[in-house]
């Protein structure tokens, strides 16, 4: 599948224009291509209670699951100045679990596989081999 980085990049900063970032003023967001050919975004939103705060991808995950679900190929995740953030470990998690370890990332030292940002990770198989 033919990846299209910089219209993918072009999705996460407008994303990243509606953050909600009060607290950290770090404004993040990001996109993912879906197998399908769809591209969902996400920004991150914060909260008052600063624990709760959603980073971008949470929200692009729940965007994946609210238009028809699928698998993640790509995405790329970018800071407020639009270059490529790396996803903290938390949503690495998320990632891996609608991306699996073939899908690509946006790495700030160039396009890598989840297996290399996430690599002998847990998933949803584990809950199933050693059940
Ligand atoms: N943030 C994300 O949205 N995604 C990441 O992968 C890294 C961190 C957000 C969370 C918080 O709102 C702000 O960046 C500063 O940590």
């Amino acid at each position: 599948m033919n990846i299209d980085w910089e219209d993918l990049r072009a999705h996460a900063r407008v994303a990243m224009k509606k953050a909600y970032a009060p607290y950290s003023h770090f404004p993040v967001g990001v996109a993912g291509l879906v197998s399908d050919g769809r591209i969902v975004s996400g920004c991150n939103v914060e909260n008052a209670s600063y624990g709760l705060g959603l980073c971008a991808e949470c929200g692009m995950i729940s965007e994946l699951i609210r238009s028809g679900g699928g698998q993640l190929v790509a995405v790329a995740c970018v800071d407020q100045h639009g270059n490529a953030l790396m996803p903290c470990g938390r949503c690495r998690q998320l990632l891996w679990e609608h991306g699996g370890p073939d899908c690509l990332i946006d790495a700030t030292s160039g396009v890598l596989p989840m297996s290399e940002i996430l690599p002998d990770a847990f998933g949803p198989e584990d809950l199933q081999t050693r059940n």
